[in-house]
């Protein structure tokens, strides 16, 4: 089985879909560390993201792995650990623009796919209903109100990066987010968007168990349909 979970910055994806897999006994797939790890490596490599051949070199030998010890995932790219790194805000900063890039998107959608082969998984990201897994069985959208997504996000950036975090407000975070979000909502390929079969849970005023449970009732709700229907 396959459940995709996408929504917009600080909706809680990455908690709920941790947390989700944790009591399913599913894989968890984070889609937005993979485009950071490939926006790690082209700044990395100052790949010049006009140059369409320098892109396609680059592409075909891009190598990203995840290790995953006491439940925590550690990112490496070329055998570096990323895993703090990419939350940088160099590399937040330049995300969206790289996620863009059809053939960038290409190459990652076919490693999102070959991971879901044969697993129960849950695919967390900005289009997994939409375009990756279109036939997925359980469809999840996130939203929450832009205030209580800049507090999550400005809480999870001071406790990550207590140093350069110092002088940051939660107005900054709310205006680096809309920009983020106005971004991946407008880009035109794969658009962060609801699939027209999605459930939409608001997790504006709920806890992370409060959303796991929400989406365990819809799980159940599809498996009694399906027994009902054949
Ligand atoms: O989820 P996270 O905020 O780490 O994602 C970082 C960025 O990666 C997003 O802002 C978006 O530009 C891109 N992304 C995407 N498609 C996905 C997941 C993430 O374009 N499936």
């Amino acid at each position: 089985m396959i459940i995709t979970i996408d929504g917009a910055v600080g909706t809680g994806k990455s908690s709920v879909a941790k947390a989700l897999a944790r009591d399913l006994g599913f894989i968890y797939v984070d889609t937005g560390a993979m485009y950071r790890c490939i926006t790690y490596a082209i700044l990395k490599h100052h790949i010049d993201i006009n140059d369409s051949a320098a892109l396609t070199e680059f592409l075909k030998n891009f190598q990203y792995s995840v290790k995953i010890k006491l439940g925590e995932r550690f990112y490496f790219v070329e055998n570096e650990d990323v895993t703090l790194k990419i939350r940088s805000a160099e590399i937040t900063n330049a995300v969206s623009k790289i996620s863009a890039l059809p053939a960038v998107r290409e190459n990652l959608v076919a490693l999102q796919r070959r991971a879901a082969v044969g697993v129960n998984g849950i695919f967390e990201g900005r289009d997994m209903g939409t375009v990756v897994f279109p036939d997925a069985q359980l469809k999840i959208f996130l939203t929450g109100s832009p205030e209580v997504r800049a507090a999550r996000r400005f809480k999870e950036l001071r406790e990550k990066f207590p140093e350069d975090t110092e002088n940051l407000t939660v107005e900054e975070v709310l205006k680096d987010i809309n920009a983020r979000d106005d971004s991946d909502s407008t880009r035109a390929i794969s658009p962060l968007k609801q699939a027209s079969d999605c459930c939409v849970v608001d997790t504006s005023n709920l806890t992370i168990d409060d959303v796991v449970l929400k989406i365990l009732e819809f799980k159940d709700t599809i498996r009694a349909r399906q027994a009902t229907s054949h």
